[in-house]
């Protein structure tokens, strides 16, 4: 279909499901076990009802904000997703290139696809554009320390640590395919065509160290003064240990269903932490971000209206730029994410993101839950 037939971020999916190689969907698609936490975070979203406010003159919105102190013109991000060159053969670069000329910042994952050269090289924002780099420590840590100075000397604005998958979910979608793929550059130089045929993120995942612990946060920021932020932080005590480490930023997440199934929802953390630990929402020294099953404007909104500073999308990036739409498919996408959130913030009453406030929504039927 064309592009402007495309409604929503879930008509990308349904086109994509049809066009993508077997393995690559069963890859991108997959959660852990029975996919339960993957649909959980996209319910919770509904579970959390607006209270809209009217009569407020929101003739016009403001969707801008500021991601680790670089502009954005709204608070969505393009998350960490390995191998993007299944969807389309420019893969992350095709991504860096939409989010420049729409103003949107990027995670690029250590298992990308492209090199985290030719991925800066690709921007189309200028140098100040906000590529971030998602960090796997490596079982070698003398390989992570060359990972972290390579992209710190690529120009990248930050390092997420990813700290949920100590070891990898259980993906049988993607395992029972067994592919034998070429998985591309790797910014750690794993993988690559003929690797032991046992699905595509178990591949990826056999150098991943299990032992992190806290002092791996001392460890980096030795390396680099880049902005340090935590991502796949899934409970109060974690966000507040997080906060006493004083990293630049946490983002709550389970993965998008990947890792431990039946993790609860990522908007659940961020509600529970509102309520057991305000003052980390208050203290604007560490920002909070989220990601998994962020499908619609209302979404974001709510994550924002609970103290979220951005919100974080991974598999729809990937699907919108499949089935050969390449980067006009990834700008039409943030396109109607820009339009939902606009919509929803007049909708509910506010004209920009620092008058999203917890008043606004009614959370009694996620919290009963
Ligand atoms: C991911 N995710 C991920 N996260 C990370 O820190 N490093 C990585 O390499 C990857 N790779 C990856 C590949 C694919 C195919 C997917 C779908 C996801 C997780 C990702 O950053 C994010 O947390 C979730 O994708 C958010 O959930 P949604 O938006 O996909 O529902």
């Amino acid at each position: 279909p064309p592009l402007s037939a495309m409604l929503n971020v879930r008509d990308f999916e349904k086109v994509a499901e049809r066009h993508l190689a077997e393995n690559a969907w069963a890859y991108y698609h997959a959660g852990a076990d029975d996919e339960y936490s993957k649909a959980e975070a996209e319910l919770a979203y509904r579970k959390v009802l607006f209270r809209p406010r009217i009569l407020r003159d929101v003739g016009k919105i403001d969707t801008r904000t500021q991601i680790l102190g670089h502009d954005v013109s709204l608070p969505i991000y393009i998350s960490a997703v390995g191998i993007a060159k299944f969807a389309h053969p420019q893969g992350e670069c095709t991504l860096a290139a939409a989010a420049g000329h729409e103003g949107i910042a990027q995670l690029c994952a250590t298992r990308s696809s492209m090199s985290i050269e030719s991925i800066m090289k690709a921007r189309t924002g200028g140098p100040e554009q906000p590529i971030f780099f998602q960090l796997y420590m490596h079982k070698d840590a003398k390989i992570s320390e060359a990972t972290i100075l390579k992209a710190v000397k690529a120009g990248v604005k930050g390092i997420w640590l990813t700290v949920d998958s100590p070891v990898t979910g259980k993906r049988e979608r993607d395992e029972r395919l067994k592919a034998n793929v070429d998985v591309g550059e790797q910014n750690d130089k794993i993988g690559g065509k003929g690797q032991p045929i046992q699905g595509v993120a178990k591949t990826l995942a056999s150098t991943v160290a299990p032992y992190l612990d806290w002092n791996t946060i001392s460890y980096i920021r030795k390396l680099t003064n880049l902005p340090l932020v935590i991502k796949g932080i899934q409970s109060v005590e974690d966000a507040v240990l997080a906060h006493k480490h004083k990293v630049d930023g946490i983002v709550i997440s389970n993965h998008g269903g990947r890792s431990q199934d039946t993790a609860q929802a990522p908007l659940l953390t961020l509600l529970e932490i509102n309520k057991y630990a305000p003052h980390i929402i208050k203290d604007k020294k560490m920002q909070i971000f989220i990601d998994g099953g962020v499908r619609r404007g209302t979404d974001v909104v709510k994550a924002l209206a609970l103290g979220a500073t951005a919100v974080g999308m991974g598999r729809p990036f990937l699907y919108s730029m499949a089935s050969g739409y390449g980067e006009a498919g990834t700008r039409r996408m943030i396109e109607i994410m820009r339009e939902e959130i606009e919509q929803n913030m007049a909708l509910v009453g506010a004209t920009k993101i620092s008058e999203l406030r917890r008043e606004l929504l009614n959370t009694s039927r996620l919290e009963r839950d």
